[in-house]
């Protein structure tokens, strides 16, 4: 791709839908009692992958192909088939992890894996609580990387304590917890995302909050089928957050953007750097808070982002580093070493993409930091390591640099696949197919 800075940007964007709720109505509509209308699923890579798995095990999902309506004919808690071949979660980890959870439970043999990077992504975190719970999984390398063989069965309930805030291991164990004998109970350092308390709880499945960061679950005798329109996910909303607060001449509104608070972590660091934004019009989609929000050309100063706002803000932060460059003093994003097991190290990753366009972030282990503000982007030549997440964010540098920037290997398509056309409408022609 091919991007230039525009004079100015003025555009009103509805980004795709939440790429986690896609997921979740998928897998746990497809383990429910009857049909359920999946109304604006997000059709993008990593969710097809997710249905592709659940077709292989049985599971029956009208989603044509461009169509944003999916219907899942559930067959209840205990019907899903041995897959005939390997199941292939391609980039996607939220497939994988989740899956993992789900077919701990299910007397099957399952053997899935991923793309280069999938296989490359730490899954002990998964493995070993589910074979405390009674599955066996086996794995590569210590059993630690994909592929992952499951052979599920009885299940007891576990209280595991989570060292790492992911909502992808608390939901694969919540997913077993279903099918063990007995309570378990997932602790976490602090919340992460929280969908699948949300959508197992409005289909019937019995889970207690105990705090902010502890939650159980008790077996489930069977889920009713949830219907849902989806949101609009805030991580796709945040490269245009970013776009608009840095360009010098922009207001842009983007809609009906899932405001979940579990998911806010941007919001609250745009406006603590001093963004001019405004969230309109709250109301409620699919069970979850949605909002119109706008904003403008901003002066922004250096935070220090760390603690519980890393995981509110997991997969925005490295567009923070964009933020930084344009904001008075230092930014510092700590506690994110998570970021280095992301699709690709996105500490790196960031650094790297950045530093072609003339940008010094400094990498720290646990995230990264930036003195600004700098003199400014210069156009560059980005390759995005196939990570949708660097390719979107180098998009957006490119549209606040000096002369012409070209991205390869951008992967959109894995959560966001109309954003270079989104690109082109909101900075009037800037983005095109090289
Ligand atoms: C996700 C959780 C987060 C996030 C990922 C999607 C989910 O991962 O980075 O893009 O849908 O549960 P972790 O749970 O590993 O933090």
């Amino acid at each position: 791709m091919i991007v230039n800075r525009p004079d100015r940007v003025r555009a009103t964007i509805e980004v795709p839908s939440d790429k986690s709720i896609s997921h979740r109505a998928l897998i746990f509509n497809a383990i429910a009692d009857g049909r359920a209308t999946i109304e604006g699923i997000l059709d993008s890579e990593d969710v097809r992958s997710t249905a592709a798995c659940l077709a292989a095990l049985g599971v029956s999902i009208d989603w044509p192909d461009g169509a944003n309506v999916a219907i899942v004919q559930g067959s209840g808690l205990h019907a899903l088939f041995e897959a005939e071949d390997v199941l292939d979660c391609r980039n996607s980890g939220t497939t994988m992890r989740l899956l993992t959870g789900l077919l701990s439970a299910h007397p099957i043999l399952s053997i899935l894996t991923g793309d280069d990077q999938l296989r490359r992504r730490p899954m002990a975190r998964i493995i070993s609580p589910l074979r405390r719970m009674g599955a066996h999984i086996h794995a590569r390398t210590g059993d630690t990387l994909a592929p992952l063989a499951i052979k599920g069965g009885d299940l007891r309930g576990y209280a595991h304590d989570n060292t790492v805030a992911s909502a992808q291991v608390k939901s694969a164990i919540l997913l077993a917890g279903l099918y063990a004998e007995g309570e378990t109970t997932v602790t976490e350092p602090f919340r992460s995302r929280d969908h699948t308390e949300r959508m197992l709880s409005a289909m019937g499945a019995v889970l207690k909050s105990r705090g902010e960061t502890k939650l159980s679950i008790t077996p489930a005798q069977h889920l009713s089928p949830l219907s849902l329109r989806v949101p609009g996910d805030i991580s796709s909303a945040a490269p245009w957050l970013v776009l608009g607060a840095c360009h010098p001449d922009a207001e842009i509104v983007v809609r009906n953007v899932n405001t979940n608070p579990t998911r806010t972590g941007m919001l609250d660091i745009l406006r603590a750097m001093g963004a001019d934004i405004e969230v309109n019009e709250e109301r409620t989609t699919g069970g979850e808070p949605v909002a119109d929000i706008v904003v403008r050309t901003s002066r922004l100063h250096g935070i220090t982002i760390g603690g519980a706002l890393v995981p509110r803000a997991i997969d925005e932060l490295p567009l923070v580093a964009i933020l930084g460059c344009f904001a008075e003093g230092e930014t510092i994003v700590q506690d994110a070493e998570e970021l280095i097991v992301k699709e690709t190290d996105r500490v790196a990753a960031t650094v790297q993409a950045l530093g072609r366009l003339g940008a010094k972030v400094q990498p720290r282990a646990d995230g990264f930091s930036v003195s600004g503000p700098i003199a400014g982007f210069q156009g560059g030549r980005v390759d995005a390591g196939g990570d949708h997440r660097i390719g979107m964010l180098a998009g957006i540098a490119g549209c606040l640099a000096e002369g012409t920037t070209r991205v390869d290997n951008d992967a959109v398509a894995v959560s966001y696949p109309g954003f270079w056309d989104d690109l082109a409408r909101a900075a009037e022609g800037t983005a095109a197919r090289s």
